[in-house]
């Protein structure tokens, strides 16, 4: 019987030689021996395009790898497997589905492109018969990905809980350990690194919402419609809030949640109230973690860095060695298997049902809470329990309630007329609350 062909170099483009990019280079030419050894194939970077290097960034590459055009590393028949790692949309998203069309292979860390265009780049993935690797776009270093993919390939996930951005969790932590107002802990995660110049795409959730997209797709098994979503970032957050939320037992965090309910599925990025023991509290600072809940495995915790150039470059070997270990090997298995979903509604927003924390902040005279309690009532809002805050300021004082599971729509509904009452001075402050 003939044997199966077997090819041991396997040849990269790069796109991109940023932060993570930059990681992917250097570690292929420290590691790349090990890896051979380890696996057999041998890594060649080819090309390296990206839109501008520095005459001694260039100097340090080997003669004639470096192009500033993405043509250079499409129309050479000899790269199998191109890295994209410049980010963004376009043109990104053109650039992968021409590398497919031509037969490459595509690793990308593009959870924007995979989020909010994850049906035609995967699509088009499926047509050409190539693979498509994004470990990292979800949670950097940690192999969440794999993990779901292959790790838990006999299960069904049930539901997760992500700290899927490090800069939010950074701010969030120096808020709630130190007491720093939301705009100096930015600030100060900026100054650190931790946070992007326009950190919009953080603070607001964003960035939380298309991991959250491309990790539910996949434990899903699931088109996800990038634009249902529910997403609430954190930048109107109080350290009071945080403050109060810590007197009853609770820390706040941003989380990416995803739950597969009987007919729908339930996709929202907010900040949340955890209680104190719950495994996701205790993670501080830039970490992102994950707790998932799988019918078999029961409940897994994932931790680690979910960004920086070693960390995130880390997990883009991952997905290069893979795929060059099947090139090596001539397997056409489709590694999509698994990703191939259906489509399941989304829950509307609207129809959630959670416990809330409610601050409210009242003119501190007799009868208000009860008109108050009276209202949310009236719209099928049980009470758990009631405090009022003590405050230096004259005019209002902060009540907080802490609500029985209710649905959203009623909540909306009666707060609409909750902030109409005279004696309410500001727009209450609602926060889900998870066990
Ligand atoms: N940084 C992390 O820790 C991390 C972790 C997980 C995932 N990711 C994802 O990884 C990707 C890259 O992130 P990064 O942090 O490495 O970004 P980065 O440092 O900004 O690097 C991107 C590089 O690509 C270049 N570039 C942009 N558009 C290009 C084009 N059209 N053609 C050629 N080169 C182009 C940029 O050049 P200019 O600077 O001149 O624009 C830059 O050198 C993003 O999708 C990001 O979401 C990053």
């Amino acid at each position: 019987m003939k044997k199966p062909e077997i090819r041991k170099t396997v040849q990269l483009g790069l796109l991109g030689l940023g932060t993570v990019g930059s990681g992917v280079y250097e570690i292929i030419q420290r590691e790349a021996r090990a890896i051979e050894v380890k696996t057999g194939v041998h890594l060649v970077v080819r090309k390296i395009c990206d839109k501008y290097l520095s005459q001694t960034r260039r100097a340090a590459l080997p003669r004639g790898i470096f192009s500033p055009d993405a043509d250079a590393l499409l129309n050479d028949p000899t790269i199998d497997i191109v890295v994209e790692l410049i980010g963004g949309i376009h043109p990104a998203k053109e650039i992968i589905e021409k590398a497919l069309k031509r037969g490459k292979h595509v690793v990308t860390a593009n959870k924007a492109l995979l989020a909010e265009y994850g049906e035609s780049i995967f699509g088009s993935a499926a047509k050409a018969r190539r693979e498509i690797g994004f470990e990292v776009s979800v949670c950097g270093a940690i192999p969440i990905i794999k993990s779901v993919k292959e790790g838990l390939i006999s299960n069904n996930v049930s539901h997760f809980l992500g700290i899927v951005n490090g800069t939010c969790n950074y701010i969030l932590t120096r808020m709630s350990q130190d007491g720093m107002d939301f705009d100096a802990a930015l600030a100060e995660a900026q100054g650190q690194g931790f946070a992007e110049r326009d950190p919009r795409l953080d603070v607001e959730g964003i960035d939380s919402a298309h991991k959250l997209a491309v990790l539910a797709r996949l434990a899903f098994r699931s088109e996800i419609p990038f634009g249902a979503v529910f997403v609430e970032g954190i930048r109107g957050l109080s350290v009071k809030d945080i403050r109060y939320a810590k007197e009853l037992g609770y820390t706040i965090k941003l989380l990416a949640i995803g739950k597969r309910l009987k007919k729908n599925l339930e996709l929202r990025v907010h900040p949340t109230m955890l209680p104190d023991n719950h495994p996701l509290s205790g993670v501080r600072g830039v970490y992102n973690a994950v707790f998932l809940h799988a019918d078999q495995a029961g409940d897994l915790l994932f931790y680690g860095k979910g960004a920086g150039k070693l960390p995130a470059a880390s997990a883009v070997m991952s997905d290069i060695v893979d795929i060059a270990k099947k090139i090596a090997r001539n397997d056409r298995t489709d590694a999509l298997t698994g990703i191939r979903p259906g489509t399941i509604p989304v829950l509307p927003m609207k129809d959630l049902r959670s416990r809330y924390y409610l601050r409210f902040q009242v003119v501190d005279k007799p009868g208000v809470l009860g008109r108050i309690a009276q209202t949310l009532g009236r719209n099928h809002i049980s009470i758990l329990s009631v405090q009022q805050k003590e405050s230096h300021d004259q005019k209002s004082v902060p009540v907080v309630f802490l609500t029985y599971e209710a649905s959203e729509r009623n909540l909306r509904s009666a707060l609409a007329r909750v902030d109409l009452l005279d004696d309410v001075t500001e727009k209450t402050v609602v926060l889900r609350v998870e066990s």
